[in-house]
């Protein structure tokens, strides 16, 4: 397996760590930061001999070398800064991933693309469509992440080892995402039965906030650790054709009564990508923020469709 980390700043290189330790292929880190990538593979792969793993690791600015890969992990683009909205960093990174998916369509063109870049949903689309890539080889990477926090942040509240933990987390990647209770599970009792309302209530608030309380804390960029372990998770279940599932951001194409929007949903993860997606029986409350969370990301597709135009 060849996989190829476009982007070596912090998701870019801790993935690269994380792919390399879990011995999951051959690794190529790409940036447009001269020496940069090449520096971090080389320091990576000198932790090899001690951590005991033997996977190639190469570091390079040209594009060139993601020829003929299997996955492709975007992460290159800008992160959150304070005082930046939302439409800058839309603009900025949409720039940045077409760029890069049309390298990838020409060098890689049966890769599995996954990616990473924020605003997570709408960049998916806009890899998607600068692809042309059937809608299967496209994985948004946003809720193993948005699910994992919560399966900590319950993991702590109830005092469980993490390992017992299941959540599921629906929705764009960002403040109207959609944190199920009801699916999620300490060994499968459901939480809902577990506390009280106003302690699941703070939990799915705090999922939501994952993101931005890593913000306020660094203060010079977001997280990378839980979301590299995250893109490693998905790497893995492509990789090992595992058949997984898990949420993830993918095209729907009128589940759950939606149509030209990437979001995230339970799919099933395998060799071919996103294999399945799985509809889950939601109440009436949780599909309308299911369509609301959906619509913030319609937005997005639009302002971007309205750039390119
Ligand atoms: P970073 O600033 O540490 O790294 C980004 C890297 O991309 C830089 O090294 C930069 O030189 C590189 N880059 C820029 N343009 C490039 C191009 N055209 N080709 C190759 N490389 C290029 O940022 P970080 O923290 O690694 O975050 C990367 C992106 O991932 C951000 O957009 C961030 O918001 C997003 N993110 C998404 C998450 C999710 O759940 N989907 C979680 C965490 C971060
Ligand atoms: C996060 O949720 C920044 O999207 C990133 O941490």
């Amino acid at each position: 397996m060849k996989i190829s980390v476009i982007g070596a700043g912090n998701v870019g290189a801790s993935t690269a760590l994380f792919l390399a330790q879990q011995r999951l292929g051959n690794i190529v880190l790409i940036d447009v930061i001269e020496g940069m990538p090449q520096g971090k593979a080389l320091d990576m792969a000198e932790a090899g001999p001690v951590n005991r793993y033997e996977s190639h690791l190469a570091g390079s600015c040209s594009f060139e070398d993601m020829d003929s890969s299997n996955i492709v992990v975007i992460t290159a683009g800008l992160p959150r800064k304070p005082g930046m909205t939302r439409m800058d960093l839309l603009t900025k990174n949409a720039e940045i991933v077409t760029s890069v998916t049309r390298h990838i369509a020409r060098l890689a063109p049966q890769a599995i693309i996954i990616v990473v870049t924020n605003p997570l949903d709408v960049m998916a689309y806009v890899a998607w469509k600068t692809s042309g890539f059937p809608k299967q080889r496209i994985v948004g990477m946003a809720g193993v992440l948005d699910s994992t926090r919560f399966r900590y942040f319950v993991a702590a509240e109830l005092n469980v080892s993490v390992e017992d933990t299941q959540a599921m987390v629906l929705g764009g990647h960002g403040d109207s995402m959609v944190p199920l209770p009801r699916y999620t599970t300490v060994s499968g009792v459901p939480i809902t039965q577990l506390l009280p309302q106003d302690k699941v209530d703070k939990l799915v608030d705090r999922t939501r906030k994952g993101g931005t309380e890593i913000v306020n804390l660094l203060k010079t960029g977001s997280a990378y650790y839980a979301p590299a372990a995250s893109v490693a998770l998905i790497v893995e279940a492509i990789v090992t054709d595992k058949e997984r599932l898990l949420p993830a951001s993918a095209l729907l194409d009128g589940e759950y009564g939606l149509k030209d929007v990437f979001v995230g949903v339970p799919v099933i993860l395998g060799q071919d990508g996103v294999e399945k997606i799985i509809e889950l029986d939601l109440s009436p409350s949780e599909k309308e923020a299911l369509h609301k969370s959906a619509a913030d990301v319609s937005e997005g597709i639009n302002d971007w469709k309205k750039m390119v135009q």
